[in-house]
């Protein structure tokens, strides 16, 4: 994996999602550098720790954010989040068991990030988009 750099087409609307974006964008960056750098052991599993612990607590964020705008695809999309969190429960498993490393788990997490904002984040920002055109009930 190459580094990522944020760009415009990965917002999706919402303030204070982007910048949570972009922190996990860094924190993905950072444990790439760890991994192509040969840092100690215990650096890489500190990034790795930042990097789960950070994506947790940006998955809450974006669940409450949706859950207080109404947002109709609420279940759905703490599915998919919830989904992903047992992936990782399984990676860090694995790989404080020596069968997986860092590499391939920062692999599938960039191209589910990626994904993931495309093509689910992006419906929030739509929503709120419409909401904006709405009549307040
Ligand atoms: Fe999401």
């Amino acid at each position: 994996m190459i580094s990522i750099s944020w760009s415009d087409k990965f917002s999706i609307g919402v303030e204070i999602i982007d910048e949570q974006h972009k922190k996990l964008f860094q924190l993905i960056n950072e444990l790439n550098s760890n991994i192509t750098g040969n840092s100690s052991k215990q650096i890489l599993s500190s990034s790795l720790d930042a990097l789960i612990s950070y994506t947790e607590y940006h998955f809450r964020e974006e669940e409450d954010y949706m859950f207080n705008v109404s947002y109709p695809r609420f279940e759905q999309h703490k599915a998919v989040h919830d989904n992903l969190k047992e992936q990782v429960i399984n990676f860090k498993r694995k790989i404080q068991e020596g069968e997986d490393d860092p590499k391939q788990f920062l692999d599938f997490l960039y191209d589910w990030l990626t994904k993931h904002i495309m093509e689910q984040d992006k419906k929030i920002g739509k929503f709120m988009d419409l909401a904006v055109l709405r009549p307040i009930m």
